[in-house]
């Protein structure tokens, strides 16, 4: 009897990268994300190069990979609109409620997520989670604010620490830091992103509620399961 070895998590962001490609609309500029996961819908998307016109990318990293494939990048400035953004995530709910972040993209991300009229996230299945919150929550600031943002969320039960890179604060693609938040309970995605986004010195904070995914392509062991948020 053989036993079938189940796919690793690399294999599942491939399944779901190349299955993104049904998202893409041929002729037009599509919106791509930034992460692993990403990294294997791109590489997918120089299969069919020619037949778009090219992408508005959200990080330099992302930006980097598209060029060397032979695939346009336009400003974001340059695009009214976008039919359709791709991009990973850190955690997804069950109502498409996202936190991402971890690549430190999140602002960028925002952006051209605010151009699109379609998220289509693409994660394995270790995404998916009832309630956003066990991920440490990234928030980009600005520098001189990142001690008075971090006792603020001390105050509701949160510890953030900076995140590093060589032992320095990591420097985000907008010249920024990133605080990671432990031990916050987000139970009102759209409130708690709302909220935080006013705090003085918040960039972003990487709750993706008013910019929720509209489908997600998961992958499991059962193959790619289309979640449909759009209703
Ligand atoms: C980057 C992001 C990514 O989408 C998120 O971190 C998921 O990354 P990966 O596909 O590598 O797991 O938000 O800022």
């Amino acid at each position: 009897m053989t036993t079938m070895n189940p796919l690793t998590q690399d294999e599942l962001k491939t399944l779901v990268g190349q299955a993104a490609l049904q998202y893409v609309v041929p002729g037009e500029i599509v919106g791509v994300g930034t992460g692993s996961t990403v990294n294997k819908f791109i590489d997918a998307l120089a299969g069919m190069k020619d037949q778009i016109k090219g992408a508005v990318s959200s990080s330099v990293a992302s930006t980097e990979r598209l060029k060397a494939l032979g695939i346009a990048v336009f400003d974001a400035n340059e695009v009214e609109s976008l039919s359709v953004y791709i991009d990973g995530a850190d955690e997804i709910d069950g109502r498409g409620h996202m936190v991402k972040g971890g690549g430190a993209a999140l602002t960028r991300e925002k952006i051209v997520a605010a151009l699109a009229a379609r998220f289509v996230c693409i994660a394995d299945e270790s995404k998916l989670v009832q309630a956003l919150g066990q991920f440490p929550l990234p928030v980009e600031v600005i520098p001189m604010a990142a001690n008075h943002i971090a006792r603020r969320f001390a105050a509701m039960g949160g510890q953030a620490s900076l995140r590093l890179k060589d032992g320095q604060p990591l420097v985000t693609d907008n010249g920024q830091h990133i605080l990671d938040v432990k031990g916050l309970s987000i139970t009102d995605p759209l409130a708690f992103e709302s909220q935080i986004n006013q705090w003085p010195g918040v960039v972003t904070v990487g709750v993706f509620a008013h910019q929720k995914a509209t489908v997600c392509l998961l992958g499991t062991a059962q193959g790619v399961k289309t979640l449909d948020y759009s209703r």
